[in-house]
């Protein structure tokens, strides 16, 4: 966790007022994965990792953030657009802000002290807690009140108009609107979530960073949407209502899979069945069975690896050694994939085996060690009121 004291006290020496603090999560998705821009459905959980902003208003209409993480200060003028992608740190809080104005969120300008405890890169979804603690910062100082939902959208935004990736919602919304102690069953295209409880007593979420990244995510990412856009085109002239894969049952999928050329038939398939896993394992977290939420998280990993393809080696070995160890439930990758984490869920006596194990694969085959985190669910993004 973020010392609020201390961003608190850093705000005040170099801009010589008080601020207020907000903060917003990364995220760990359980299952449903790339299945949000398809209009389906996901469960991810806030984790107890934030950005926390430090904030207080200016005159003028200028907005200047300085990270900490990155020992860098960079402003923008909210009259002035700058040019978008520019693949700085800065597009996402522009970006956020933009968005923001454009969904009638007049705001003004602002100091912006940041500070980040997410890993980037790591499939946290550490630019959605950016982006979404940046947007509520903003909105807050400026005197606006914003709904998490816009919040979320206006993060989304920011992603598609600024950073460039045509990213679902899942990330923005779990990180406005986490729930402590539960999981987010999230209907994409409805904008709706059902807090569920995770009873984390004797299980716990461990989530596996490979420290991998491949290159390529971004394109990648983009073409599989574009796949799915492609399949619905193809599956709705035999099934007239179908506007989105959120709108094809898995017996229907079946029966017009013959109708889809390979790679697109394949696309889809993951994305019809993970729709299926997710209600499923939701239904299944809801009565306690975690065993069937591993189990199902596993062959999510498989279709995400064979269908979909989005996995590579470092998440397969990670995933593949946690189906071996005694007492573990499922894992899989989580996130858009192509490098990132795994999320698991282990026994809570047995972690320290489920670690040695990982790391010794890893290290064996990887020749470096991952990182294994263990996370609680928490809360989604709000004011910092108390610095405890
Ligand atoms: C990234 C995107 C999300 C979602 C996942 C895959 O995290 O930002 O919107 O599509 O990939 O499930």
């Amino acid at each position: 966790m973020i010392e609020r004291g201390a961003l608190r006290r850093a705000f005040e020496e170099r801009y010589g007022r008080p601020a207020r603090l907000f903060r917003a999560p990364g995220r760990v998705n359980l299952i449903g994965e790339h299945t949000d821009y398809n209009g389906g459905f996901v469960l991810p959980m806030a984790i107890d990792r934030e950005t926390v902003v430090a904030a207080a208003p200016r005159a003028d209409r200028t907005v200047r953030v300085r990270s900490l993480n990155r020992g860098e200060e960079l402003a923008f003028d909210l009259d002035r657009p700058g040019e978008p992608r520019r693949g700085l740190w800065l597009d996402y809080v522009e970006g956020v802000a933009r968005a923001l104005e454009s969904r009638g969120v007049r705001l003004g300008g602002a100091d912006l002290l940041l500070l980040s405890d997410v890993p980037a890169g790591a499939g946290l979804s550490s630019s959605a807690a950016l982006e979404v603690s940046a947007g509520l910062a903003l909105a807050s100082v400026s005197g606006r009140r914003v709904d998490p939902v816009e919040l979320a959208l206006a993060g989304q935004q920011a992603e598609h108009a600024y950073v460039g990736t045509l990213s679902g919602v899942m990330d923005q919304f779990v990180a406005a609107l986490g729930r402590e102690g539960h999981a987010l069953l999230i209907d994409c295209r409805a904008l709706a979530a059902e807090a569920i409880p995770l009873d984390t007593t004797n299980f716990v979420v461990a989530i596996a960073d490979t420290h991998v990244r491949h290159e390529l995510s971004a394109s990648e990412y983009n073409r599989r949407r574009a796949e799915c856009e492609e399949g619905v085109r193809l599956l709705s002239e035999h099934l007239p209502g179908v506007r989105e894969l959120r709108d094809v049952s898995v017996e229907e999928f079946e029966r017009f899979a013959a109708c889809l050329p390979g790679t697109v038939r394949r696309r889809c398939r993951h994305v019809v069945g993970e729709n299926a896993r997710t209600l499923a394992a939701a239904a299944a977290l809801r009565r306690g069975d975690l065993e069937e939420v591993g189990r199902l998280m596993r062959r999510s990993h498989e279709s995400l690896r064979d269908d979909y393809e989005v996995s590579c080696a470092e998440l397969d070995l990670l995933a593949e050694t946690a189906w071996g160890v005694r007492g573990v439930l499922g894992s899989r990758m989580t996130g858009g994939g192509f490098g990132g984490s795994t999320v698991s869920l282990v026994p809570r006596d047995r972690l320290t085996e489920f670690e040695r194990a990982l790391t010794e694969e890893y290290q064996q085959r990887k020749g470096f060690t991952p990182t294994v985190y263990v996370s609680e669910a928490g809360g989604g993004a709000e004011e910092v009121i108390s610095d405890e």
